[in-house]
């Protein structure tokens, strides 16, 4: 099978600078040696660049990104490859999940998106209380008002916000807590992870995927680890997912079959001590497309 990565060096949507290399970095740290070790044919698409203006932290210059992220999302759907978006900052999912609803809308496939990260990305213009954009993807992309401006003119398909699960939640602001509960978003907070884990509620949300064969796109935002493995964001939060766990999870989607787009978001090497979390990010991945550490899943040992 086939893996289309798009660079996205989007970094307008936040206000830390950084994110623009986030793509060079996922190279650098041997993100397409890792897949094509796995068996996978990779076709690196390079850096998609704004069509346009570009330079203001506003809306016009975020619009000027989208399509041709969305494009280069929907042709690989389309062409029955798996995109894999590296960015950049979190806005870039606005591009990247239209594309998906766009290939979605023509086989009838209901999308559900596993949304993992420390933050809810559901503000709006008017609830945002820093302006960025990178924390307002899922308000837009569900169609929340406002958010006119970002895409072309005509129909465009909404995501519904009943099928968007949030996972590893721990900093949300007062308007977008407002938003999530009144449009029923699902959400699994680290309250949850502390006392379930990762398995039980990772589950319940891909069995109900796989129950209404929906297409799951899983957008990685890197301030869902916890700042101690992987520093190099510019929005961390402590107490976030351990090393352990983010593999756990990685491995639950790869077994699950249903992952059918990847964002992975925010890296900011800027940030980073000497490439540790873009290297943690690739191994990720990895995990997430198919490496184990046996070729099979070992059991328990027997009981004496
Ligand atoms: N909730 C904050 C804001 O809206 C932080 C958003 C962080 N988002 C992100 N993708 N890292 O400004
Ligand atoms: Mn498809
Ligand atoms: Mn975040
Ligand atoms: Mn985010």
């Amino acid at each position: 099978s086939t893996i289309d990565l798009i660079g996205a060096p989007i970094e307008i949507g936040t206000s830390e600078p950084g994110a623009v290399m986030g793509p060079a970095a996922l190279r650098t740290a041997g993100l397409v040696r890792v897949l094509q070790d796995l068996g996978f044919t990779v076709t690196d698409r390079g850096d998609l660049a704004p069509d346009g203006a570009q330079g203001e932290r506003d809306l016009p210059a975020i619009r000027a990104w989208m399509t041709g992220i969305a494009r280069a999302v929907e042709t690989a759907l389309d062409c029955g490859s798996l995109p894999l978006v590296a960015g950049g900052d979190h806005s870039l999912s606005l591009g990247s999940i239209d594309g998906v609803l766009r290939h979605c809308g023509r086989t009838g496939q209901p999308l559900f998106v596993l949304w993992l990260d420390a933050h809810a990305d559901f503000n709006t213009l008017e609830t945002s209380p820093s302006g960025n954009v990178h924390g307002m993807p899922l308000a837009a992309l569900c169609g929340e008002p406002g958010f006119d401006g970002l895409f072309d003119g005509g129909e465009r398909p909404l995501l519904d916000p009943r099928r968007v699960h949030l996972f590893g939640l721990r900093s949300i602001d007062a308007g977008e807590r407002a938003i999530v509960t009144q449009r029923q978003v699902n959400i699994v907070d680290m309250r949850t992870i502390d006392e379930f884990g990762v398995v039980a509620p990772l589950r319940r949300i891909l069995d109900r995927v796989a129950a209404e064969k929906g297409h799951l796109h899983a957008s990685f935002d890197v301030d869902f680890l916890d700042p101690t493995i992987a520093p190099g964001v510019g929005t961390t939060v402590p107490g976030g997912a351990t090393f352990r766990e983010a593999h756990l999870i990685m491995e639950m989607l790869c077994d699950s079959g249903l992952v059918g787009s990847l964002d992975v978001v925010e890296l900011n090497p800027f940030l980073d001590e000497r490439g540790r979390s873009a290297r943690v990010l690739v191994e990720l991945v990895a995990s997430l497309f198919g490496r184990r550490i046996l070729d099979r899943p070992t059991e328990l040992p027997p009981l004496e």
